[in-house]
């Protein structure tokens, strides 16, 4: 496995790579790998001959007092973890790589980025979108590897390479779960007991959106409400949103949809934690279609 923190490093790899015509796999992370992971760079190995995992922890998506500096950097467990994984190579580059002295330029989403994670983390995903084409544009990868955990994440990040015509692919894998249904996240090491029992609600708030549509309940704005006081009845725990939208505009509509997505984040203390789950109702496309087009707040 090749480790390097140096751009010219990974572009000659990758060269080296394309002209065997291995297709090349991108899984951009912020180190501190867990199964979620491993599930990206096993989807990459199951397409790609050549897998490049990135470990970076990029400031420009934190906020001014949010956990850049607690964020956990397990560099060494994080390159055994790459190497039993079958990783091709690891780039980790310093930071002033990325942002080199008198940096300038974002790129920003309009309007998918304002919604959702975007007004409770302002100039977020400016950070995301932003190191996600650094990265591409180092790695010039076939397909990049994201996780449907951060569900807006991905949303941009097409968004973006549609809009910029990049030559890339991108796929979204699930999310992987505890088995108690807890989404496996880089933070949930920091949580102790309690706190975890407490950070379970997520999960709980979003399985019970879905029992309540799956049964049959229309009423979105109640099943938003119930899923918002789950979670706020809840000791320590503090709801930025709970709710249900479309899946593609983010919109919230006013009754069910064939493809929706109920969506979460709250702080569990200190610590915040983000979860959605996709709900398919087969049963209601027929009367979807047939009642016309649904109207969304503006
Ligand atoms: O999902 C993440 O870990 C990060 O947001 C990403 C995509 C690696 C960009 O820093």
């Amino acid at each position: 496995m090749i480790v390097t923190a140096d751009p010219t490093d990974v572009s000659r790899a990758v060269k080296d790579a394309r002209d065997n015509t291995a297709r090349i796999g991108l899984v951009p992370t912020m180190g501190a790998l867990h199964e979620g992971h491993l599930s990206l760079v096993q989807a990459a190995r199951d397409e790609c001959r050549f897998v490049v995992v990135s470990l970076f922890v990029n400031p420009t998506q934190f906020g001014p007092h949010e956990d850049f500096d607690l964020y956990p950097r397990p560099l060494e467990a994080d390159l055994t973890t790459c190497r039993n994984a079958g990783v091709n190579l690891v780039f980790h580059p310093e930071t002033d790589t990325i942002y080199p002295d008198g940096c300038a330029t974002f790129v920003e989403v309009d309007g998918l980025s304002q919604t959702l994670e975007g007004r409770f983390r302002p100039g977020h995903f400016r950070g995301v979108t932003t190191v996600v084409l650094t990265l591409l544009n180092i790695v010039r990868p076939d397909v990049a590897y994201f996780g449907h955990k951060d569900y807006q994440q991905q949303l941009l990040i097409r968004q973006m390479c549609r809009d910029l015509a990049l030559p890339v692919e991108i796929r979204t894998c699930p999310t992987v779960r505890a088995a108690d249904g807890l989404a496996l996240s880089s933070r949930n090491r920091y949580l102790d007991a309690e706190q975890r029992r407490s950070a379970l609600t997520l999960w709980e708030s979003l399985s019970l959106a879905r029992d309540q549509l799956v049964a049959g309940k229309t009423d979105l704005a109640a099943i938003r409400q119930a899923m918002h006081n789950h979670l706020a009845s809840t000791p320590r725990v503090n709801v930025d949103y709970a709710t249900i939208v479309h899946p593609d505009t983010l919109e919230e509509p006013s009754q069910p949809l064939p493809n929706m997505i109920a969506i979460v984040a709250a702080r569990v203390d200190d610590l915040r934690l983000i979860d959605n789950l996709p709900i398919t109702l087969h049963t209601i496309e027929s009367a979807f279609y047939a009642s016309g087009p649904v109207s969304y707040p503006s």
